[in-house]
């Protein structure tokens, strides 16, 4: 028997060694001990990070739902998989079972089917966090179809821009969305993307807030009649194991976001055992993930992991602030959760409101607590320790992405001791290396440097969806033979990693990764502007906020630089959304540049945060002049 729960120190460190001495071996123990195949795998492992290429448990057969669902109906039949609690506190959960979160899969694949889907077509679900995104999501996957879910607070660009880069048949959407108080128009964002999507000829629509919708003859159609009439179970679609699951977009430093592709079966072993073991997952548990599913944590940990491990995940449709900043704490309480995962910006949002409205739940319940998405500050960290886990429910700092498809460093809980602001070790099978900026590996403790990892890992994305030449250059070009994550770390004396943060052109912002180049794209559009450029600058609820330096064309006199603020920000909220909107604007003579061109963002980077005063040498600067002249108009 393989150790497939890991329950104490030791057996960590036992368990870690066998995974990277030979791991083949390993993985190949977890796979055949824990999911249900079609065909077994002839090759466990073949890799080449030059060219890149992996590949899993090749020669293997399987359906990612056979395992998620079907597998557990007769032991699990009755178990709530899907425990989804809507945006309104006074409407009433609902229980869906895995018998019948299976007959709904079951027959929304046919839907899918009975529209033309078939295995390899590409389908866009864009759509709030109801339960037809989970369900949907499941059905693309029961019949082969690539699921891309683009979150639902993109703009109707951003949303073109993905359809048409993935080339999706049909999109999957509903009439509009709750968020806390107001309702937002999902069709009608879809309608206006769907202007420059020639490639899309179906439209489902689910029904959420009843709003009056125009449904485009011959192309739109309301989902349940469909769902009313389809037969309730659907035989899966063998796939082979490095067959496409799903194209998560995420975005880069320059260009285009990143279509990250993940194939099937090695996705399925690693987001199901990374699931049980760093949240240490017991039969009868209710976990949370407060993340959408528009990101890849809500698909590895709400929907794939979960679901393969039988578990019951609940889903909720709202904002952490709506009613009020107790309602995380109020769904707690009422569902009983024992696992919770959120993000470091939203704890420090609600840690701003006090704990009162924490006082007022009995959050008993609670084993284990969880973060993501960005490093946490260590006030937050504290905060959340002493006060929602009582000092009692160990913190598991996990750090990961899209990219990697799972939590590739974290601690494990009951396990791992803990450590304020560090992910500490990596989970099983992953092996991590610093860098330093000659490429060369450190391989002593207490350094910082550039974090790669060395070895392929079950889940890591096989290529960018039709740019393989991109996905080679961003991510292993950096060192030789090594995967390179854009994030910096550093290691302490005992081997615990803390990650620093991106080393790159991207920013996080409350755990949304934004590219810079994209944001400045908006801004140029604005028939006043010369050229811009975006940094990041600490905020004590978002981690970072942005702040965007804009010379405009002329002398830039006589303009309303009020009005110009509001009209650049409408403008990054079309064409990216409101998640990309920038906290200050200032306005510049011009921007510092190398002589060869490039603007200095280094410098730019330290006038924001107000650490003008140590700029160093800028005399090489083609224009070192527009600098005195940036940091006396700070805004
Ligand atoms: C950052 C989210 C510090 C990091 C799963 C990474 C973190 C990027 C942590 C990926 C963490 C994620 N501590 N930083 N625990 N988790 N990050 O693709 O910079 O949305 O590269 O995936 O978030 O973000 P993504």
């Amino acid at each position: 028997m393989s150790n497939y729960h890991i329950k104490s120190f030791e057996e960590y460190f036992q368990v870690y060694r066998k995974s990277i001495e030979n791991p083949k071996v390993f993985w190949e123990e977890i796979a055949e001990e824990h999911f249900t195949w079609r065909k077994k795998w002839h090759n466990v492992l073949s890799w080449d990070f030059t060219k890149p290429e992996v590949k899993w448990f090749e020669g293997a057969q399987l359906n990612i739902t056979e395992n998620c669902l079907d597998r557990h109906l007769s032991t699990r039949g009755d178990k709530t998989a899907i425990l989804f609690e809507p945006n309104d506190p006074n409407a009433s959960a609902e229980h869906i079972s895995y018998k019948q979160l299976h007959e709904r899969v079951c027959k929304f694949a046919n839907v899918l089917k009975s529209k033309g889907i078939q295995k390899g077509d590409r389908v866009c679900i864009y759509l709030p966090m109801i339960p037809e995104l989970a369900v949907s999501v499941l059905a693309c996957a029961r019949i082969g179809a690539v699921h891309s879910v683009v979150f639902a607070g993109f703009s109707a660009t951003a949303l073109s821009t993905r359809i048409n880069d993935c080339d999706a048949k049909m999109v999957i959407t509903s009439d509009g969305s709750y968020r806390g108080a107001k309702t937002i128009d999902l069709k009608g964002i879809v309608d206006d993307a769907l202007e420059d999507c020639p490639g899309v000829d179906t439209v489902l629509v689910a029904k959420r807030i009843e709003s009056d919708i125009n449904m485009k003859t011959g192309r739109d159609y309301w989902l349940q009649p469909l769902l009313d009439d389809a037969y309730g179970d659907c035989v899966i679609e063998i796939m082979d194991a490095e067959d496409p699951l799903f194209i998560l977009y995420t975005s880069g430093s320059t260009g285009m976001p990143k279509g990250m592709l993940h194939t099937t079966a090695g996705y399925m072993v690693y987001s199901a055992y990374t699931f049980k073991n760093v949240f240490d997952y017991r039969e009868n548990d209710v976990y949370w993930c407060t993340a959408d599913i528009g990101w890849i944590t809500g698909h590895s940990y709400i929907v794939y992991g979960p679901l393969a491990n039988g578990a019951t995940t609940v889903m909720y449709e709202g904002v952490p602030s709506y009613p009020d900043f107790g309602r995380f704490w109020e769904i707690v309480e009422k569902h009983k959760v024992n696992q919770f995962y959120t993000a470091p910006t939203a704890i420090r949002a609600l840690a701003k409101h006090g704990t009162e409205l924490v006082e007022k739940h009995d959050l008993s319940s609670l084993k284990v607590l969880g973060t993501v998405g960005e490093p946490i500050n260590e006030e937050a960290w504290h905060w959340y320790n002493e006060n929602i886990g009582k000092k009692k429910s160990p913190i598991v700092d996990t750090w990961w992405q899209t990219e990697t498809g799972g939590i590739m460093i974290t601690p494990i809980p009951f396990s791992t001791p803990t450590k304020p602001t560090y992910a500490t070790l990596p989970f099983i099978g992953i092996q991590p290396a610093l860098m330093d900026e000659n490429g060369k590996e450190l391989s002593n403790n207490q350094v910082d440097g550039r974090l790669c990892i060395k070895y392929p890992w079950p889940s890591m994305a096989r290529t960018i969806w039709g740019n393989h030449q991109r996905y080679k250059d961003t991510y292993f070009s950096a060192f030789e033979n090594m995967y390179f994550t854009g994030d910096g770390a550093l290691r302490d004396e005992v081997g615990y990693y803390r990650i620093t943060g991106r080393v790159d052109d991207v920013i996080i912002v409350s755990g949304h990764n934004l590219g810079t180049a994209p944001i400045e794209d908006a801004i140029n559009e604005h028939q006043a502007v010369a050229e811009s450029a975006i940094v990041g600058f600490p905020h004590d609820v978002k981690g970072n906020a942005l702040y965007g330096y804009v010379t405009l064309k002329g002398s830039g006199e006589g303009r309303d630089h009020d009005n110009l603020r509001k009209e650049i920000n409408q403008l990054i909220t079309d064409r990216i959304g409101p998640i990309a909107k920038l906290d200050k604007i200032q306005f510049t003579n011009g921007l510092p540049k190398t002589r060869s061109g490039k603007i200095m963002r280094r410098i730019l980077r330290k006038i924001a945060c107000n650490e003008g005063e140590q700029l160093g040498d800028i005399s090489t600067l083609l224009n070192p002049e527009v600098v005195q002249d940036i940091k006396d108009n700070v805004v």
